[in-house]
């Protein structure tokens, strides 16, 4: 399999996104701040193309064009892009946007490129092969305290989302320490490379996931439904994290 072209592709995404301007092009979607750029379109068409050219037979599920396929879980190869995850951050020059690219076999995500084109740092990972980033190994933290570690959420586009997001956290005794960066897929990074703990959301979309979940599985992560089910890529609902802290996790938010 061609993944150096795939790599090639995500890296020419992020130039693009990087050169960009944040207010250009924009179309307002629905709900609060939820916006698609012309950086979202034109990383999209390149990584798009960098796909069809390498592997014209496979499916491709992107999430600023509309998709035809009836059962995402049933595909033999299938894309997932993301191709400017954290639009908000991007539209406001906040540096901390992602770029997501997953292959998911039958519903099993296989390999896992997230770009973050403001610190060019490239987390990459194939299934049983670990999870690196810019070629160094990554792992989650080993702590074992849910009281001493850091906790991810974030918005959704509904503003009863955030809430339930952030009732979700207010279970959690005592409040541990508590992120907010608005960008699903760099969670994802940020747990497997253990700069934080435990991700929890309830209102994720396949392709926040694909990329993500090969990543942090490989870097040592368990990720669950927040009933502590398992949980395939198309979730809304999940936590992700080392095994002790999610179970902590789990247990509080009952
Ligand atoms: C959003 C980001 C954000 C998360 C939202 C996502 P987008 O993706 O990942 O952090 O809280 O649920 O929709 O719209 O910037 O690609
Ligand atoms: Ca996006
Ligand atoms: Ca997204």
């Amino acid at each position: 399999m061609n993944i150096k072209a795939i790599k090639q592709g995500v890296l020419q995404a992020g130039q693009a996104v990087r050169k960009a301007v944040p207010s250009e092009g924009i179309i307002l979607k629905e709900g609060r701040l939820n916006f698609v750029t012309a950086a979202d379109l034109e990383s999209e068409r390149i990584l798009k193309e960098a796909i069809t050219k390498n592997f014209p037979d496979h499916q491709i599920l992107s999430e600023e064009t509309e998709s035809h396929i009836e059962d995402v879980l049933a595909v033999e190869h299938l894309w997932v892009i993301d191709p400017i995850d954290g639009t908000s951050n991007f539209r406001y020059e906040r540096g901390y946007s992602g770029i997501s690219v997953g292959l998911v076999e039958k519903g099993e995500p296989v390999l896992g490129l997230i770009y973050d084109p403001f610190r060019d740092e490239l987390f990459f990972a194939e299934k049983g092969k670990g999870a690196f980033l810019n070629g160094h190994p990554i792992r989650v933290d080993d702590k074992t305290e849910l009281a001493k570690a850091t906790v991810m959420t974030d918005n959704s586009y509904d503003s009863n989302g955030t809430k339930s997001n952030l009732e979700m956290l207010l279970k959690l005794n005592p409040t541990p320490w508590v992120l907010m960066r608005g960008s699903g897929v760099l969670a994802f990074c940020d747990i497997a490379s253990g700069r934080a703990d435990v991700y929890a959301h309830q209102y994720l979309k396949p392709w926040d996931n694909a990329a993500g979940f090969v990543i942090a599985k490989e870097a040592g992560a368990v990720i669950k439904g927040l009933e502590g089910e398992d949980v395939d890529f198309t979730a809304s609902s999940l936590v992700v994290g080392n095994e002790t802290l999610v179970e902590q996790f789990l247990e509080q938010i009952k």
